[in-house]
């Protein structure tokens, strides 16, 4: 009855077999019997085995069991797939010989696969995907040489594939995606010639991809993306002639495009973005006539775009962004005619943008931002049907702007900011109502906001800032529900801000500087539940500031420099708790300084100075810790003594209280003002001896200058007679120098929110980031301890934070052609551009990480360098990467943190190479800063990779890139 070769089986099946013959109840066979201890060490909740009964004389009938219909039947299919069976796989498995289907996928069962599967020699399909399973892959698995379709992915299976994988020749199919599978590929693979798919993305595999890999002469899809493959693709990938999908993206992989891939004519994807690929994309590409999709995104790529690339005739889309391409846009693209994505943004290109794109009937995104084009914009694209994406910014683009854009194209998403346009903002962009971004900032367009943009209802951001635009405010735009950034700053609009202003009700920011409003700042201001960014500086406005504005509740920043406003400072801006910056700067504001001022406990700059406010400085202000960019309280009619609770602000680096009437000492407590880089004290009434500070000593005397009787430090020894009181001194010089600092200083904590949101982008611009085993999303575990005691500005985490580990309740629209997340930052940055980033910025962000590294403010005294990245160099050279310099304040005890935070220095210092070339782009700075928290074991990289992948963009058909 018992078929069993001994001979072959192992030990310990041989005992089980023998022990279960020896109490084998009346009928029941010996298969029927292994079935029983499989049944014995599994959870089956949903009692799916319930008829699996110990009484009957063969399992045959068994839910899940299919026997032969011999004369003697055998078990020959176990399929117990999608039963929400746990516990683990019982070793009597190896009993059941004549198993030729198990199917087991689907379930949550653990521990390791039994060696001895490797007994069950007639098994021809082996479905183990979907579990728990963990540790290596048996061996004995290798046995099975009628094995055509092994599928394990989606387990916790680690270790290498083992070399003796060559030996199951009947293999057809390899499926192993999603496990923790390390080690380098066995060359052995290369026997597998009947191997038609090989998928092994996610996993930890290392070394390169073995050159025997040629031998797989059946492989059609190769998919091993998302592992820390490294060394070059081999040339022999060329002897695949049936391969059609090539999958190698996120992986180290370097070295050149191998010409040999041209021999695989059948190569449908070709996905090898977001690797270290060198040199040319090789001309012999061309050829490739059943490419559709080539993604050679974020590599570092070089030379130009080959004129072959015309001759893809079954393209789709191509992506060739994030590289060093130079040269021109080669015209022979006009003859790939269903191309409707073509992405080549962030690189170097020159010349123009050729006419002969606009052929491109099916042409939906188009993206070549970031590179260094010229000329006018094709006139033609305004007759592109499906053209929803026309993303041309960081060029230098002149000309007008095709006045018939939007006429046919459902346009979603335009932005053609920071070039040099000219003219008109087309009237109908937005006639098919898709428009949600519109970004036309930074050119020089004038004329008016057409009718047909203020009444375009699904718009959310407008950014027509710094240009030449004019006429009154737009009020139909307030009528816009889902508007929640205006920026027109740096226009030439006139007139009222109108009370309609108060129906913006999305309204997150509202950027107004620089134009040529006039009148009082309407009270209905105060309805904007919503605004966190609000900016009517340098403007004509008029009358008291409203009440009614301490009703924003959530505003984060506030900015009314520059104005005339006249009247007190209400007590009530003490309600704007979150406030973080604060400036009224060169107004006519007059009467006491509010003590509710001192409420502002997130206050970090705080511009009174130009104004009229009299009375005594506040000692409530002395309260608020958290003011670290400025007190700038100078050009005031300000009496009294300097209160000494402003000694408490320890974090503040600029104190200017010049030009006011104020008397007495500069209080003794200012010896506390340890991060202060800069004050000015001229001009007052003062009289005493300086604090003994060191800063006090070096600065200039001009900031002491017109003072009663100062003395001390610069001004000389106190018992002699004290410096001329109204010394003619150029106090003007020294504010202007400080005032520039404190806008580089803006501009760097500008500059870090900036690149946050690029990090978003960088998920959401991809066409096709995406992995296919799309895994439920862990719980948000982003646990990042990179940063440390951050002062200002924002790190990684708050952008997860913001967004909630990029769940889906932070996306804005998702549209045919992508995602669009919003993080409403501490600033209240928003994250729906699809920027990305430039080298200068990512400058900035190391500067910022440096600032939270060192615990140093950027601006460094001159003889140790001047500025930050100075002085870390000229530290290292001296004490070389040691932990000396970093924040004293941070807890350096625990073993972890030190070499966490070289790391990050290292980061740093690349950000702000010298050359723009040698910085990385954003994307690696993040992956640098993701793999120095795994290295501390920090990080649990699948939260990443699964939240990342819920970015991408799906293309219109859907096809997604598989691992
Ligand atoms: C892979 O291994 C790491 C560390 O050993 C572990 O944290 C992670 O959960 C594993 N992943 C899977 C899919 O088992
Ligand atoms: C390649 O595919 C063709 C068509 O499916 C098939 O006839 C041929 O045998 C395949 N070549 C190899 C080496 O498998
Ligand atoms: C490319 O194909 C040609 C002809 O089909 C063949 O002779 C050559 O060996 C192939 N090259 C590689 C690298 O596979
Ligand atoms: C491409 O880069 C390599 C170095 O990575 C360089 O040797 C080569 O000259 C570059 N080619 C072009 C066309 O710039």
């Amino acid at each position: 009855m018992a078929r069993i070769s001994y001979k072959l089986l192992p030990l310990p099946i041989f005992v089980l077999v023998v022990s279960l013959l020896f109490y084998q109840s009346a009928g029941l066979n010996s298969e029927g019997q292994y079935l029983l201890d499989i049944k014995s060490r599994i959870g089956d909740t949903y009692y799916h085995l319930s008829n699996w009964n110990p009484n009957d004389s063969t399992p045959c009938g068994w839910k899940g069991v299919d026997c032969t219909s011999d004369y003697n039947p055998v078990v020959w299919c176990l399929d117990l797939s999608s039963m929400n069976l746990s516990g683990s796989l019982s070793p009597s498995l190896g009993g059941l010989v004549h198993l030729t289907l198990l199917n087991l996928s689907f379930n949550a069962l653990s521990q390791d696969i039994p060696g001895e599967i490797g007994s069950c020699s007639s098994l021809e399909l082996l479905y183990l995907n979907n579990n728990h399973f963990e540790s290596q892959i048996p061996v004995e698995l290798a046995m099975l040489s009628c094995l055509t379709a092994l599928n394990i992915a989606n387990n916790r299976i680690s270790g290498p594939f083992p070399d003796q994988i060559g030996n199951l020749s009947s293999l057809s199919l390899l499926i192993a995606y999603s496990n923790n599978i390390t080690g380098p590929l066995p060359a052995s693979l290369g026997n597998l010639k009947r191997l038609r798919t090989f998928r092994a993305g996610q996993n930890l595999i290392s070394g390169s991809l073995p050159s025997e890999i040629g031998g797989c002469e059946s492989l059609e899809y190769l998919g091993l993306a998302q592992n820390q493959l490294s060394g070059e693709i081999p040339k022999e990938i060329g002897m695949l002639q049936n391969l059609t999908d090539l999958n190698l993206l996120s992986n180290q992989i370097s070295g050149p495009i191998p010409l040999e891939l041209s021999n695989c004519t059948y190569l449908s994807t070709l996905a090898l973005y977001d690797n270290k690929l060198v040199g040319p994309i090789p001309k012999e590409l061309g050829n490739l006539e059943c490419l559709s999709r080539l993604y050679l995104y974020r590599n570092k790529l070089n030379g130009t775009i080959p004129r072959e690339i015309g001759n893809l005739s079954s393209a789709l889309e191509i992506d060739f962004s994030e590289n060093e391409l130079t040269g021109e846009i080669p015209i022979e693209l006009k003859n790939i005619a269903g191309l409707s994505l073509l992405y080549i943004f962030e690189n170097k290109l020159t010349g123009v943008i050729p006419v002969e794109l606009t052929t491109l009937e099916n042409m939906t995104k188009l993206d070549l931002s970031t590179n260094y084009l010229t000329g006018t914009i094709p006139v033609g694209f305004q007759d592109l049907k499906r053209l929803i994406m026309l993303q041309l910014f960081d060029n230098s683009l002149s000309g007008v702007i095709p006045q018939g854009l939007g006429v046919y194209g459902k346009l979603w998403v335009v932005d053609l900011s920071n070039n040099h346009l000219t003219g008109r903002i087309p009237r109908h962009l937005c006639r098919n109502e898709n428009l949600i971004l519109l970004n036309m900032g930074s050119n020089n367009l004038t004329g008016y906001i057409p009718s047909g943009v203020q009444h375009c209802k699904p718009l959310v951001q407008l950014h027509l800032a710094v240009n030449g635009l004019g006429g009154s405010f737009p009020s139909d735009l307030c009528k816009l529900a889902n508007l929640s950034s205006l920026e027109l700053d740096q226009n030439t609009f006139t007139g009222p801000i109108p009370p309609e202003i108060g129906q913006c009700h999305a309204l997150q920011r509202l950027h107004l500087s620089g134009n040529y409003f006039t009148g009082e700042l309407p009270k209905e201001i105060g309805k904007l539940s919503q605004l966190v960014f609000f900016n009517v500086s340098t403007n004509s406005l008029t009358g008291v500031i409203p009440a009614e504005i301490f009703s924003c509740r959530m505003l984060q920043r506030l900015d009314l420099t520059r104005n005339h406003f006249v009247g007190a400072l209400p007590g009530e801006i003490g309600a704007l708790s979150q406030l973080e910056i604060l400036k009224l700067s060169e107004n006519q504001l007059s009467e006491n300084i509010p003590v509710e001022v001192g409420k502002l406990s997130r206050l970090t700059d705080l511009q009174m100075g130009g104004n009229s406010f009299s009375g005594e400085i506040p000692a409530e202000l002395g309260g608020i810790s958290s003011l670290q960019i400025a007190l700038n309280l100078s050009y005031n009619n300000l009496t009294g003594p300097i209160p000494a609770e402003l000694g408490n602000l320890v974090l503040l680096e600029f104190l200017l209280l010049n030009d006011n009437h104020l008397s007495g000492e500069i209080p003794g407590a200012f010896d506390k003002l340890s991060s202060l880089l800069g004050c000015n004290f001229s001009n007052n009434d003062l009289t005493g001896p300086l604090p003994s500070l060191p800063l006090f000593q070096k600065t200039s005397i001009s900031s002491f200058l017109g003072n009663k009787g100062l003395c001390g430090g610069p001004l000389g020894n106190c018992n002699e007679s004290p410096q001329l009181s109204s010394h003619p001194s150029d106090t003007k010089g020294t504010s202007v120098r400080l005032g520039k600092i404190i806008a580089i200083i803006s501009a760097v904590i500008g500059g870090i929110s900036l690149i946050l949101i690029i990090v978003i982008i960088h998920f959401m611009t991809r066409p096709v980031d995406m992995v296919a085993p799309l895994q439920d999303k862990p719980p948000s575990s982003l646990v990042s301890d990179i940063y440390f005691s951050p002062k200002d500005g924002f790190t990684f985490q708050d952008l997860v934070v913001a967004t909630e580990n990029f769940d889906d309740s932070f996306i804005l629209g998702r549209g045919a052609c992508g995602t669009v997340y919003k993080a409403v930052l501490r600033c209240g940055q928003y994250a729906y551009t699809m920027k990305v980033t430039e080298k200068c910025d990512i400058y900035s962000y190391g500067v910022v990480l440096l600032e939270l590294l060192t615990g140093r403010a950027p601006v460094q005294p001159l003889d140790q360098g001047g500025d930050l990245v100075s002085w870390v160099r000229s530290y290292i050279q001296a004490h070389s990467l040691s932990p000396g310099m970093l924040d004293e304040r941070i807890n350096l005890q625990d073993q972890n943190t030190i070499p966490h935070m070289i790391t990050a220095m290292k980061i740093a210092l690349l950000c702000t190479s010298m050359s723009p070339h040698d910085r990385p782009t954003m994307q690696e700075v993040v992956l640098m800063l993701i793999e120095s928290n795994k290295l501390e074991g920090h990080f649990d990289s699948s939260s990443f990779s699964s939240s990342s992948s819920s970015h991408h963009a799906n293309s219109s058909d859907e096809l997604i890139i598989n691992v």
